[in-house]
């Protein structure tokens, strides 16, 4: 089911239920004072998966919470949900600075990362098995947490989003500033895109994050090849190469691209989509692990 189609049922869904969104004060370091809020479903598991949703520019922790019907599958499905927030830059993520493009480096990610590791310890938590998802700025994030911190996510869904360090060397992190190089489609080869993630975390060679890629054909905001170049850095990342073009998949409009067998890298494109919030949550969920 479409995020855009689920607003109302994901409102009803979760008024119904007894657990809410709850903000939380001391959660470790914040460098940028951005805000936690955390949703631990009634029936948590004993040691449950964590996702990170991240709002888009203009957002907060409680439109995200209502925005897609992830909140009813924490519910079935036991996990938790952390919503950060930002008040800085329009309330859009910092993805230009170079703390947030590196390991331990501080800025918006750093604090999103203590977010998790207070997660992880007040609840028991589930250390391979975080994620993290994200429209808009927040699908930039996505990309961002996922080359700064591969020891921390096991995978991740950006939703028209741009391709980790691709708003370096600019002065903000809107796609609404002076400089719109990234959001209207910077173009760089799949190993430089590679050598960004790789020298966020230099000397790493652990596992890292699976990902998914969405983006709307029709996206005037964030353009469409912001995915492809996203596509070049995570298969370059992952070393997972071009493997087929699905059409009508996962339904008429959207063309799944994939990337070995798909189990590290998928992209879907929407035909005609424009810059909306988009996605499919049991896709999205199947590829995390998370459903079966
Ligand atoms: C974000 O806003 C907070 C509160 O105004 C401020 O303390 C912090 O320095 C800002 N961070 C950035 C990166 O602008
Ligand atoms: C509670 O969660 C478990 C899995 O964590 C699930 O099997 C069960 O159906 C859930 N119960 C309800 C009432 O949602
Ligand atoms: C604009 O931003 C891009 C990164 O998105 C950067 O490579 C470029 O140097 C910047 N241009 C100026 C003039 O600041
Ligand atoms: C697969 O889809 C991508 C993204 O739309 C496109 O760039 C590429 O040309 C397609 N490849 C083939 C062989 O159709």
């Amino acid at each position: 089911m479409l995020f855009s189609s689920i607003l109302g049922l994901a409102v009803s869904a979760t008024c119904a239920a007894a657990a809410s969104l709850q903000q939380v004060s001391n959660f470790g370091a914040n460098p940028t004072n951005i805000r936690m809020y955390i949703y631990v479903p009634d029936n948590v598991s004993a040691n449950p998966a964590i996702i990170v949703a991240l709002h888009p520019c203009g957002g907060n922790g409680q439109q995200w919470f209502s925005g897609t019907s992830l909140p009813s599958y924490a519910d079935s499905n036991g996990f938790i949900l952390i919503y950060p927030e930002t008040p800085n830059q329009s309330n859009c993520w910092d993805v230009h600075n170079v703390a947030s493009l590196t390991h331990n480096g501080g800025g918006d990610a750093q604090g999103i990362v203590n977010m998790v590791n207070y997660a992880l310890e007040q609840h028991n938590g589930d250390a391979s098995s975080v994620y993290v998802m994200g429209f808009s700025s927040g699908g930039m994030m996505t990309n961002v947490l996922a080359g700064s911190y591969p020891d921390v996510f096991a995978a991740g869904a950006a939703f028209s989003g741009t391709p980790h360090a691709c708003f370096f060397g600019a002065p903000g992190s809107t796609p609404f500033s002076s400089n719109q190089t990234c959001a209207q489609g910077i173009s760089h080869t799949p190993e430089q895109w590679g050598a960004f993630v790789r020298n966020s975390y230099p000397g790493y060679d652990g596992p890292r994050p699976r990902m998914q890629i969405w983006h709307g054909t029709a996206d005037a905001l964030v353009r469409p090849a912001c995915a492809d170049e996203a596509l070049k850095q995570w298969s370059n990342v992952l070393d997972a190469p071009w493997s087929q073009n699905n059409t009508g998949v996962p339904s008429g409009q959207y063309t799944q691209i994939m990337y070995g067998d798909g189990t590290a890298l998928q992209g879907y494109f929407g035909n005609g989509v424009g810059h909306q919030p988009q996605g499919n949550e049991d896709l999205m969920l199947r590829f995390f692990g998370i459903l079966a």
